[in-house]
């Protein structure tokens, strides 16, 4: 079985290429733009974005969700996140915080994959961290440049290599939940 991962974020798709590799997992990434429900739940935006693109495709697909959780601001932008980052981006989020001691936040991604006509499965993971004073680093994508995780030893994830980002990522907690359930599933 080969899976399509739909996206047209090609950040993204790069890590989840990456990071499938390393466990021998080949993909192929097509880059539909899919209707992005207004939920406050990344579950549900992930399940009905997944089962849209299996009614394209017609073939076992994932797709992913992801949101960056900001507590001081109760958990703005959260799934709104692609849209904060369109419009006010990585800039208008630290103006938004410039008097806020309180840097914790997190992102979490979530994974809906439908491989039968069975509902889509949902495989989530968290990373929690600090947004920075200011933007460092020019890898990766989104608020990247001003996310440092808890485990990243102060760097943010632009700072990181792919590698080093996914090991400790949101995304790629969800993923190596989704290669388990791939290996029960064969
Ligand atoms: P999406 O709706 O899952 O495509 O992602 C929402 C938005 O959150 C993206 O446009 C990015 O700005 C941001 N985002 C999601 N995941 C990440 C990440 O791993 N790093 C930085 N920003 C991210």
């Amino acid at each position: 079985m080969r899976l399509t991962f739909v996206t047209t974020n090609r950040g993204k798709a790069n890590e989840v290429r990456n990071l499938l590799k390393t466990f021998g997992i080949e993909i192929d990434v097509c880059a539909i733009k899919l209707t992005e429900i207004q939920s406050d739940n990344l579950e549900e935006i992930a399940m009905r974005s997944c089962e849209e693109a299996y009614g394209v495709l017609k073939k076992p697909v994932f797709v992913e969700d992801a949101g960056l959780f900001i507590e001081c601001l109760n958990g703005f932008p959260g799934p709104y996140s692609s849209y904060v980052y369109r419009t006010i981006g990585v800039t208008g989020i630290l103006k938004l915080m410039e008097e806020k001691e309180n840097r914790a936040a997190f992102f979490k991604s979530c994974i809906a994959c439908k491989i039968s006509g069975e509902p889509p499965s949902l495989f989530s993971g968290v990373c929690i961290g600090k947004i920075s004073h200011e933007p460092k680093g020019s890898s990766g994508f989104g608020f990247d440049p001003i996310f440092v995780p808890e485990e990243g030893y102060g760097k943010t994830f632009a700072e990181m290599t792919t590698e080093e980002k996914n090991a400790v990522s949101h995304r790629g907690k969800s993923l190596r939940l989704l290669v388990e359930w791939l290996r029960f599933m064969r």
